[in-house]
């Protein structure tokens, strides 16, 4: 995000200023509220990605200049425009598409998607343990227009007739790895492999956020494996390499549609 952020900001011909968290004093020596307003004086728009929800709103509120959410514990927007038009450029449509996302639906990629779907006509199918929260809102929206919001922990069903399945990783940012082993007792049943991918559509996609632990060529992959004796977690490597596999199109996409996103909102 923080790459897609920084070239699309400079192919546009802006600087780019990037706080770690490290570098930066927000929340430790000065309130976000003051910090947003002295950013604001000096930035035509911060671009925030960190865990809570809350930070990116206070920035909002106080900055006065754009704030764009490079993610939170909550939602993913930016990640939404490039995995709509990815969508498009390989159906020709989005209206119609049945969308289903696979595991740890109830973060903030499962949120957005949902949100995404249902705005956009493409009917969502959530297939994981039913905790996810915001379905109601989302469904509302769906039959607005004209497609559906629906939740399923059979794998079948959720495969059965999906245009797409996307899947994220089982621990998210900001997640202690303590969770590793229940995430992973909760959520094996939920990989991507090419089991499921036989089930779905002639034509059918596979999408992914990215990262992603689809082989133990990480030092969280290996030492996953060494622990629970698993090599591939969220997807198989077969999926992820194979040719329905288009992530890495939705990674270039990040910066095409961030780029959209900046010059949209401050033109
Ligand atoms: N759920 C993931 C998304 C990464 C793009 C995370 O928050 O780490």
């Amino acid at each position: 995000t923080r790459c897609a952020f920084e070239v699309a900001g400079r192919d546009l011909g802006m600087g780019v200023t990037y706080l770690d968290p490290g570098s930066s004093q927000m929340g430790k020596k000065e309130s976000i509220a003051d910090t947003a307003r002295v950013l604001g004086r000096m930035y035509d728009g911060i671009e925030y990605r960190g865990f809570s929800q809350d930070i990116v709103d206070e920035l909002a509120k106080y900055a006065g200049v754009p704030v764009w959410n490079g993610l939170t514990d909550q939602f993913h927007p930016t990640q939404m425009l490039a995995d709509l038009l990815t969508m498009e450029e390989k159906f020709g449509r989005l209206k119609g598409l049945n969308f289903t996302f696979m595991g740890d639906a109830r973060n903030n990629m499962g949120n957005s998607l949902m949100v995404a779907c249902a705005k956009m006509g493409i009917n969502f199918m959530a297939c994981a343990p039913k905790e996810q929260w915001l379905v109601d809102e989302a469904t509302k929206i769906a039959e607005e227009n004209d497609c559906t919001v629906r939740l399923t922990e059979d794998v079948n069903e959720g495969a059965e007739n999906a245009d797409v399945i996307y899947t994220d990783i089982w621990v998210s940012m900001g997640e202690p790895d303590e969770v590793w082993d229940t995430r992973i007792r909760l959520l094996k049943k939920y990989q991507v492999n090419a089991a499921i991918m036989a089930k779905t559509n002639p034509g059918s996609v596979f999408m992914h956020c990215l990262p992603s632990f689809h082989d133990t060529k990480t030092t969280i992959g290996t030492q996953i494996a060494e622990k629970f004796g698993i090599t591939e977690m969220e997807v198989t490597d077969e999926v992820f390499e194979s040719k329905k596999s288009i992530v890495f199109d939705e990674a270039e996409n990040r910066m095409h549609t961030i780029k959209a996103v900046i010059y949209a909102t401050l033109s």
